[in-house]
């Protein structure tokens, strides 16, 4: 049972006399911030008040003298201007926790109306260097997936991989012209990396001559932009908005000479590579050839065509590997290629509905609320980005039917998907909810977007090795510390060390909010102490250790019907904070945020070693309150496996 939605549920009645959306009111009943005021406050008296013109603290009356809450709550107390504090009956919280006990579920009841989500995540683009984001976004992914079904929703996984676009032409103009065959017979996945990189640096290091030959004009009128601002605001040195403008354009100036002169650093570190400066040199057109590689792909050229079938494979053989490490699975994996046969016809339903309209030989949706409009084919025939989701779309509803989809993709794609919702919104999808589940950049510790050393999925996965290092330093050292000496194998250790290090990285990234930026810190995210996994497994292991030691039979602890008695604050604080993990997963699908479930687990954990504390277990006072404890320290353990499980992350038993 989900206690805030009992207390809704029960208040709703109470409200109804008194305003016609009871939502919003009841939107104001929470958690208690302090216990002293009872486990629930409900805070709509006030609002109520003004918006009836009555005194808030008679609102608060009348709606305790309705409300019927006396079988699970003390008399509600109406406090200050009006808040209503309420307080659970200690037989009440027993009598749920002993039922909870004997749910599989842990008292998280199935929705009553499932319904069908499409979740696409992860969605690398193949044969290009997976990045931390794709990262980023396939632990959130996986984590709300597995959440949604818990819940009793139907989801299907699709990992929307991008298999079609200009990194083939890349790579196919690599391997024309850069291979070493005797590598790529040995090492092809490697090699065709290399090859990529080594077209990649060519192609940037022509972009950035560009950038650099640009660059003059572009100072020159930034400084102009500071001189008027600057003149502006002493003009008027009262004017804080002019002298704001003037701070921007002057920091907006030193960016650019930043960039700039990073760029001349960049060009200049190849012209210093006789090597790299000759290639550069004979592939001075290789933007234009990568082009036309791509387009003669797209276009059926039989031998690009084949080429691409050759490497696919092999390319996904890499990334697969980083999945299986991660425990990732999916229910589909359709990439871009899928959808290019369907691109044509979907360009010529807009045509035909007269949803689209040509603009200089493109065609263009012209959509309410944007400045530009969305391309999906441009003038020389090519679809785009846009065109493939918008047919992926029209897949996934003739196939799978879903009530939502949700596309758990960097934040920087904001204005592609909104066009994107927009455009098919128009194009007849309207029932459809659609909602782009966007992320924020993970950053080295010098504060900037982190970057692997290699840059490429290697670099994943070296870090994914590192963090397990670390974790296996730490289970080393705390097992060498343990009291009696070390109790683990080399085997065990490095079992732990791989179950631990994996789920660091995972938990670090789900316990952040995922709109911000965060900071990627292998030592934090390992560290034992902290809203870290490794901080929540050692709890689940400290629980599951003094069960073992108590001797305890957990199957019969669990149908033990025997009623608790809490005889400290913290048994019952953890009780109820164990019958709150139903609402701590409905908080997840609110605005699918995996936070949610990471701070209530963190929340428990620390309260379960503040019970250890303050309760003695193996040591209580009498059985009835060895019992009591057991089952406490029981469901804890039962609480943060499945709680965890759901974020993707495992347990272990000993640590
Ligand atoms: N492949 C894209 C990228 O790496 C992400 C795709 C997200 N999914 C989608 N349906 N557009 O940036």
């Amino acid at each position: 049972m989900n206690l805030l939605r009992e207390l809704q549920r029960r208040f709703a009645a109470a409200l109804a006399p008194l305003t016609d959306d009871a939502a919003a009111a009841l939107e104001m009943i929470r958690p208690a911030q302090d216990a002293r005021f009872g486990d629930y406050q409900a805070n709509c008296a006030m609002p109520l008040g003004k918006q009836l013109g009555k005194p808030p603290r008679e609102i608060a009356q009348q709606i305790v003298n309705k409300l019927q809450v006396d079988d699970i709550c003390h008399p509600p107390e109406i406090a200050g201007p009006g808040f209503i504090n309420l307080k659970f009956r200690d037989e009440w919280l027993s009598q749920q926790l002993n039922t909870v006990a004997q749910d599989e579920r842990l008292g998280v009841e199935p929705v009553a109306k499932p319904r069908t989500y499409v979740v696409d995540y992860s969605s690398p683009n193949v044969a290009k260097p997976m990045h931390v984001g794709h990262i980023r976004s396939t632990v959130i992914g996986d984590a709300l997936s597995r959440t949604l079904r818990f819940l009793g929703h139907q989801v299907i996984t699709d990992n929307h991989l991008g298999d079609w676009g200009t990194q083939f032409g890349m790579i196919i103009y690599g391997y024309r012209n850069f291979l070493d065959a005797e590598t790529y017979k040995s090492q092809p996945v490697a090699e065709l990396g290399r090859v990529y990189r080594v077209v990649r640096m060519i192609m940037d290091y022509h972009e950035s001559v560009a950038k650099v030959a640009a660059g003059d004009q572009q100072l020159a009128r930034l400084e102009s932009d500071v001189a008027a601002a600057d003149s502006a605001a002493q003009a008027a040195p009262q004017d804080k908005k002019l002298a704001k403008a003037a701070k921007r354009a002057a920091a907006q100036l030193t960016q650019t000479r930043n960039d700039l002169a990073e760029t001349r650093a960049k060009i200049a570190g190849v012209d210093a590579s006789p090597e790299q400066s000759q290639l550069v040199q004979q592939h001075a057109d290789i933007q234009q050839a990568v082009l036309q590689e791509t387009a003669k792909l797209h276009a059926g050229d039989e031998s690009n065509l084949q080429l691409w079938r050759e490497f696919l494979p092999k390319c996904r053989v890499d990334i697969q590997r980083i999945y299986d490490r991660l425990n990732i699975t999916f229910d589909h994996e359709l990439g871009e290629s899928f959808y290019h046969d369907r691109l044509a016809a979907v360009v010529e339903d807009f045509e035909r509905r007269q949803l689209s309209k040509p603009s200089e030989g493109a065609t263009c949706v012209f959509l309410e609320g944007f400045d530009a409009p969305m391309i999906i084919r441009k003038q020389d025939g090519a679809f785009l980005y846009s065109t493939t989701d918008l047919a992926t779309i029209q897949y996934r509803v003739e196939n799978w039917a879903p009530d939502v989809v949700l596309y758990v993709v960097d934040f920087r794609q904001g204005d592609h998907f909104q066009k994107l919702f927009a455009a098919a919104k128009l194009w007849g999808y309207d029932q459809l909810d659609l909602r782009h589940i966007e992320f924020g950049t993970v950053l080295g510790e010098d504060g900037r977007p982190f970057r692997t050393r290699a840059g490429d999925t290697v670099g994943l996965e070296g870090l994914l090795d590192a963090a397990v290092a670390r974790a296996k330093q730490i289970v080393s050292d705390n097992d060498d510390g343990a009291p009696g000496g070390p109790r683990l194998s080399e085997e065990q250790r490095n079992h732990i060390a791989n179950v631990v290090g994996h789920a660091a990285i995972k938990y670090a990234d789900l316990s952040q909010n995922r709109t911000s930026d965060y900071t990627y810190s292998e030592e934090k995210m390992v560290a034992l102490k902290g809203n870290t996994a490794t901080y929540l497994q050692y709890s689940y292991a400290r629980a599951i250790n003094i069960l073992g030691k108590a001797g305890a039979d957990v199957a019969q602890l669990r149908a033990d019907d025997t009623p608790l008695e809490f005889t400290q604050d913290k048994e019952r604080q953890l009780a109820l904070t164990l019958l709150r993990f139903p609402e701590a997963c409905d908080d997840v699908v609110v605005d699918y945020r995996p936070n949610l479930l990471t701070n209530y687990l963190y929340e428990l954990a620390t309260l379960l070693s503040e019970f250890y504390e303050s309760c003695p277990v193996l040591r209580a006072d009498t059985d009835a309150q060895r019992r009591d404890r057991l089952k406490l320290c029981d469901l804890t353990s039962r609480v943060l496996k499945l709680g965890l499980s759901l974020l993707g992350i495992d347990v272990v038993d000993q640590m």
